[in-house]
């Protein structure tokens, strides 16, 4: 995969130079990170198959994270954006598991730095998917805390900032100032060049109406069986309005891959 999308790259870069134009660039290549080491994570085999999280567990099971990953650098890296916002049209459709499955896909590639983190204020899961026991909370990362009190690292590229604690006034908090400022704090400290959010899902409150304006693009996921084509509609055409929709990913899909349960479709 690696190489298909070096490839890819390569070849976006020829085309370019024959049309007579400068390349667009992708997502700058990693630097290193200035800060104090943050806490690791250990994410083993048997954490990964109870949690789902496929994309450390190697080829068959990684590949459509992988295959996402790709899509995801190389749209990203075409119109320039950085941040990208994990939503859905209902609860429950695995927007978390798909968001750190693609924030470790990414981390494995090598060549960015990655940030995840876990803005569903009112029902985090990201400290339950890694398996923290005494999770910080979030809530005094946005308001000026050290990321070092709050995020941890997988690899060398892929900081994780879980929330341990349900925020209140989450829509406000979402839309604070000093919360969008704690944002591009963190981001200028650990230099990421993608940025997750795991956000919640379009219905049932005005938190992600509120936050995705702040993202560059959206992912939405979505339950085979469970989301109806009209939430679908509803919800694209919702994330449409307020940021740029990145694609549709179609996740617990009982017909495609029984390891993964997950099919994408891209605009
Ligand atoms: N591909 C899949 N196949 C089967 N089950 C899955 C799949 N992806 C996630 N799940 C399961 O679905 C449940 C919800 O997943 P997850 O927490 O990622 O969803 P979510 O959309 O973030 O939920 P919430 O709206 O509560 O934030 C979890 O039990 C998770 O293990
Ligand atoms: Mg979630």
């Amino acid at each position: 995969m690696e190489r298909l999308e070096a490839a890819m790259v390569k070849a976006r870069a020829a085309r370019a130079e024959a049309l007579g134009r400068k390349p667009t660039p992708g997502p700058a290549p990693a630097v290193d990170f200035d800060g104090p080491p943050l806490p690791p994570v250990e994410l083993g085999p048997d954490l990964a198959r109870r949690q789902r999280l496929t994309a450390l567990l190697g080829q068959g099971p990684a590949t459509p994270h992988d295959i996402l990953r790709s899509r995801v650098v190389r749209q990203m890296g075409e119109k320039g954006w950085k941040r990208v916002a994990v939503t859905s049209p209902t609860t429950k459709c695995g927007k978390s598991t798909v968001a750190l499955n693609l924030a470790l896909s990414l981390a494995r590639y090598g060549q960015f730095r990655i940030l995840l983190v876990d803005l569903d204020l009112r029902h985090p899961t990201l400290a339950k998917l890694l398996e923290l026991r005494h999770p910080p909370e979030i809530a005094g990362l946005l308001q000026g805390g050290k990321l070092i009190d709050h995020a941890f690292s997988f690899g060398t590229n892929l900081a994780l900032v879980p929330n341990g604690r349900a925020v209140a006034r989450s829509a406000e908090i979402l839309q604070d100032a000093a919360t969008l400022a704690s944002l591009d704090r963190i981001e200028t400290e650990w230099k990421p060049d993608i940025v997750i959010f795991d956000l919640p899902p379009m219905q049932g409150n005005d938190d992600t109406l509120g936050f995705l304006p702040h993202a560059d693009c959206a992912l939405i996921v979505a339950a085979a069986e469970t989301s109806t084509i009209p939430q679908i509609d509803r919800c694209e055409a919702e994330v449409g309005q307020l940021t740029n929709v990145l694609g549709l990913v179609l996740n617990k899909c009982r017909y495609t891959d029984r390891i993964t349960g997950f099919e994408q479709s891209y605009y």
